[in-house]
């Protein structure tokens, strides 16, 4: 089913392309979109993070940490670099792909994986939003599994090979009705690495299986989080609906 674009702001890729991400999104629970960062300005918010990674103030709501990894949080606080990504015409075309008109931005952050850091527990986000009982094996792959909020993921150093910390997942795995088991099978579908250079973009679904492979190398390793929800989701879940 072709994808029916709402987007009101006109992204630098053609909207083919833009039509297409959303497709590979929604059917396997994952997609890369290169080259929409410049590396000067990658380069200028790597430096930003630093700022605050290497002088932590545990009394800023900036400072937090995941597992061992540095947080940087609430970014679009902190500099105007950070602020103009959330209304970037190619980052809002991308929220409205997935989400429809009109996408609510809700948070951004930065994870910052020195060596050896990591979230490398297999996970869902949050919750399994739609949870199916025993005898019923997966969602119908006619259906396309809704998304209320999603996490646009962007590269902010090379992450293209395994020891760098790629994201991992289960291709098609939220079609599964289930959190990650031990095999981290779902239909002949294993974990796949989202290897990806500094300034790419991309997105998974939060409820696929994943997580952040370790950090084994010298390199350390940035990944901003902006993320949108629909805005109707966004005006219930913070109670101002
Ligand atoms: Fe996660």
């Amino acid at each position: 089913m072709p994808v029916t674009s709402t987007a009101t702001h006109t992204p630098s890729f053609p909207q083919q392309a833009l039509s297409e991400m959303a497709e590979t999104f929604f059917r396997e629970g994952c997609v890369l979109i290169p080259n929409i960062l410049a590396p000067d300005e990658v380069a200028a918010l790597r430096a930003k993070t630093d700022e605050y990674a290497l002088k932590p103030d545990p009394a800023s709501k900036h400072t937090s940490f995941a597992g061992n990894a540095f947080v940087l949080r609430y970014c679009h606080e902190i500099d105007p670099l950070f602020q103009a990504l959330t209304t970037r015409p190619d980052i809002l075309a991308i929220a409205e792909a997935v989400l429809g008109a009109n996408p609510q931005f809700n948070a951004m952050n930065v994870i910052r994986n020195g060596p050896g850091q990591a979230i490398t527990r297999w996970h869902l986000d949050d919750v399994l939003e739609f949870p199916l009982p025993a005898e019923i094996p997966r969602f119908d792959a006619r259906m396309r599994m809704p998304v209320f909020w999603m996490t646009i993921q962007v590269a902010l150093s090379d992450i293209d090979q395994l020891e760098h910390g790629p994201t991992q997942y289960v291709p098609t795995s939220h079609y599964s009705g289930r959190k990650p088991s031990e095999s981290l099978e779902f239909e002949g579908h294993g974990p796949q690495s989202v290897f990806c250079k500094a300034g790419d973009v991309y997105l998974t679904n939060h409820q696929t299986w994943h997580r952040g492979a370790p950090n084994l190398s010298e390199r350390v390793r940035y990944l901003m989080q902006i993320q949108y929800a629909q805005r109707w989701a966004d005006r219930r879940f913070r109670g101002v609906a």
